[in-house]
């Protein structure tokens, strides 16, 4: 079931020039969210945006009604809500999407980028699985993986930054930590990135879960902008995914884009 509801800014965190967190509270009692759903954030006060923007869950205290975002600024609803205080208000629809499965006893968790918010939700559900998992994330440099150190509470963390500032020199799926005795993959970050680690799980055949960040524009299925073509046919990102097995996807993986 989806809601609208008003949250109050509890806090705000600037992380580096291009990231921040909001920290949201929910006026009663939140519903289950599971790992990988999202929001539709509505950007209030600015005429030129006048759709809601998808923000991943980023983390979840279910005992204090509290969700966390964490944003990059990249456009003009990003930095206005980068503008945001504590104390106001901020609209959500959520908990939207499917979420990720939450399988592997050996998961590894890739992200790069914004696509590193989900799964810091993922892995403390992990956790409370009774399960370390592998969390593997990736950035230009040190400064573009924001939040990297809450990530140890929750899983073995491993770096990869393009111009060595942390961790191994390179890409992620370039790291040593990248091939191991996993059961489960889980990816979400730019797309270059999460092809080629779907190939790698398909060729390897490990279960594999990409989160999609497609243009979203209703975010509940009703305007079709945000479709994937799939092996099933064309999907709604935002109703049938963000997350997908990648069995599903041969055809995203093998298209250029
Ligand atoms: C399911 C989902 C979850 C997401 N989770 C997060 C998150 O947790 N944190 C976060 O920072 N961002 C997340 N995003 C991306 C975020 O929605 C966009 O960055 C945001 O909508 C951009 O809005 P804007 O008005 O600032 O930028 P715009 O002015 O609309 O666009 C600025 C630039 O960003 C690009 N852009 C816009 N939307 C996207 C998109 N969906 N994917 C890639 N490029 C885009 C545009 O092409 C343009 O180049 C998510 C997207 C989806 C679909
Ligand atoms: S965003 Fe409208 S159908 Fe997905």
């Amino acid at each position: 079931m989806k809601h609208i509801t008003d949250f109050i800014i509890e806090n705000r965190v600037q992380l580096g020039e291009q990231y921040f967190s909001l920290t949201l509270r929910h006026p009663g009692q939140l519903p289950p969210i599971a790992a990988g759903q999202f929001v539709e954030v509505e950007v209030r006060h600015c005429r030129e945006v006048l759709l809601r923007r998808p923000i991943s869950i980023h983390d979840v205290d279910a005992e204090r009604n509290i969700l966390t975002l964490l944003i990059q600024i990249v456009g003009k609803g990003t930095r206005q809500l980068s503008e945001l205080k504590v104390g106001e208000e901020l609209n959500l629809v959520y908990p939207l999407g499917h979420g990720f499965g939450v399988e592997g006893k050996r998961p590894l968790l890739v992200g790069g980028g914004a696509g590193i918010a989900p799964l810091f939700h993922l892995a403390k559900c992990y956790q409370a699985k009774g399960v370390v998992p592998t969390i593997l994330l990736g950035g230009r440099t040190k400064e573009l993986i924001p939040v990297r150190e809450a990530f140890g509470q929750y899983g073995k963390v491993c770096y990869a930054t393009e111009d060595g500032s942390l961790g191994e020199k390179g890409l992620v799926t370039q790291h040593t930590a990248f091939v191991g005795d996993y059961d489960q993959i889980c990816t979400c970050g730019p797309t270059p990135m999460m092809k080629a680690v779907g190939r790698y799980a398909l060729e390897k055949g490990i279960p594999c879960e990409v989160s999609l960040e497609n243009m979203m524009a209703c975010g509940i299925g009703a305007c079709l902008c945000c479709v994937c073509d799939t092996d099933e046919g064309h999907k709604c990102v935002c109703k049938e995914g963000p997350v997908f097995d990648v069995r599903r996807l041969t055809k995203w993986l093998e298209a250029t884009k």
